[in-house]
């Protein structure tokens, strides 16, 4: 390969190199491309890196008001777009800022700003603002999203439903019971969500290349200024450290997870065999050939979508297994599966939210799914009360199940005199446990499909919100 056309010596880190590179390396290598998002946070930090180092003596006051104004002008050509970056030299983000910074102020004082610093510790201090700063307004989104579950779910909480399991008729719930099963899934990913945030708002800077800071830097000024919630304690853990990227891999993939097979609840029940929901106009599309589709786009991006995210996980834990300790270049790897993650995942309950807040229901559709065998447990705890143990009760509700389908004759219109004949335990009040509403109503133990259950379930979901 031919060697790079770049004069030697023009990269930040030149000096000691006397060949050129490969022009596929110089683009092989450079981040610049995606890691410019961190524009602002690369800017701050190097603001509050510099004032620590003028208290520490190591520049004087009048260099690093040279230092913070020449920053916040480069900060305003980004913001502006006129920001030029200059091929084969930008390498990432911090080089580029260095480099207009010393064009706007002058390399004799800009050449200090980087006193003390490594591009290993800056570069976890910019994607760890971000991120919080991401996280924090994903955390609003998850937010609004449960509110609005949790207003549907108290509004609706008369719809009575079909609930499945092996996506069989299982018994009848509630819509919102259905609702809240997703909601709570949701809530504890908020939860951790929390949780994940307070670790990656972490303060890496002092860290160094590896060893630490040799100028006694006063690291809790720049925790401060920077609105890191603590330190990170150890200089080789904290240049090494992207878990605080993979627990958010991880995190949002588990959300991913509930937000998928929401999404394929929701598209099974939005056929017209089901019908128990239609989509919004605005969150479906048309066939380019069928005219009368409408198809659940929106559903299955969200299902579809989730793959991505695993993927991000799973790649980005493979980057790091086998790595030796503190940085190394493999951990560039990082930045790309964040941005995209986290837009996915913002986007992605943003989504959710629009098509829950304007599907609409069909409650007759729900009722007419219905159908009596789903009262075979209610006809066996029928005859529970009675007091004959389980066992048999559950014997003697599928021989009523199997008279039925004998004769055709739906379930809960056999005869008292059939039942009769089947157990003469069955009562005239046998008819009482053909009611899907009774039905419904009798699981009113915490956490049961019964109003008062629903409704403590969206006061519990609702403390969580905070
Ligand atoms: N662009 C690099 C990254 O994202 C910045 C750190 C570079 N450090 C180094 N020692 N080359 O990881």
């Amino acid at each position: 390969m031919a060697s790079s056309s770049k004069p030697e010596g023009s990269m930040l880190w030149g000096g000691r190199f006397t060949g050129g590179l490969d022009p596929l390396m110089v683009k092989y290598n450079e981040s610049i491309y995606f890691d410019r998002v961190l524009y602002k946070q690369d800017i701050l930090g190097s603001i509050a890196f510099a004032r620590a180092n003028a208290k520490a003596g190591i520049i004087t006051q009048d260099e690093f008001q040279q230092i913070e104004r020449g920053l916040r002008e480069v900060e305003k050509e980004w913001q502006a777009g006129t920001f030029t970056i200059v091929p084969g030299v930008d390498e990432d983000i911090h080089t580029a800022n260095e480099r207009r910074l010393g064009e706007i102020i002058g390399k004799q004082v800009a050449g200090k700003l980087h006193t003390g610093r490594s591009r290993n510790e800056q570069v976890v201090c910019d994607m760890r603002m971000w991120l919080r700063d991401e996280l924090r307004q994903i955390e609003s989104h998850l937010v609004a999203f449960l509110r609005v579950l949790a207003a549907r779910a108290e509004q609706e909480i008369d719809l009575v439903m079909p609930g499945y399991t092996h996506l069989q008729r299982a018994q009848p719930i509630r819509w919102s019971h259905w609702l809240l099963s997703y909601g709570l899934a949701f809530a504890a990913d908020l939860e951790r969500l929390r949780e994940v945030i307070s670790r990656v708002n972490r303060n890496p800077l002092g860290c160094g290349a590896l060893a630490g800071n040799p100028f006694g830097l006063d690291r809790d000024m720049i925790t401060k200024e920077l609105g890191f919630d603590g330190l990170l304690w150890n200089s080789m853990g904290g240049v090494a450290d992207r878990d605080f990227v993979t627990e958010t891999l991880q995190w949002g993939s588990m959300l991913m997870q509930h937000v998928s097979r929401w999404a394929e609840d929701l598209i099974i029940y939005s056929t017209a065999e089901f019908g128990f929901v239609r989509l919004a106009d605005a969150y479906s599309t048309g066939s380019s050939l069928m005219p009368q589709k409408k198809n659940p786009d929106s559903l299955e991006l969200l299902r579809g979508k989730s793959g991505r995210a695993f993927g991000h996980m799973a790649g980005f834990m493979m980057t790091q297994k086998g790595l030796p300790s503190t940085y190394n270049k493999d951990l560039q790897e990082s930045v790309e599966p964040m941005l995209d993650h986290v837009k996915t995942v913002s986007d992605s309950i943003q989504i959710a939210n629009g098509v829950l807040a304007t599907l609409t229901t069909n409650a007759e559709k729900m009722r007419a799914a219905l159908d009596p065998f789903m009262l075979a447990t209610d006809v066996a705890d029928y005859l529970v009360r009675k007091g004959v143990p389980f066992r048999e009760t559950h014997h003697i509700s599928g021989r009523c199940v199997a008279k039925s389908e004998e004769t055709g004759i739906p379930m809960n219109e056999l005869s008292y005199e059939q039942m009769k004949a089947i157990d003469p335990r069955f009562e005239e009040d046998i008819s009482e446990a053909f009611n899907y509403d009774t039905s419904v109503e009798r699981r009113s133990a915490k956490g049961g499909t019964s109003k008062s259950s629903v409704m403590e379930q969206i006061k519990v979901l609702e403390e969580m919100l905070g």
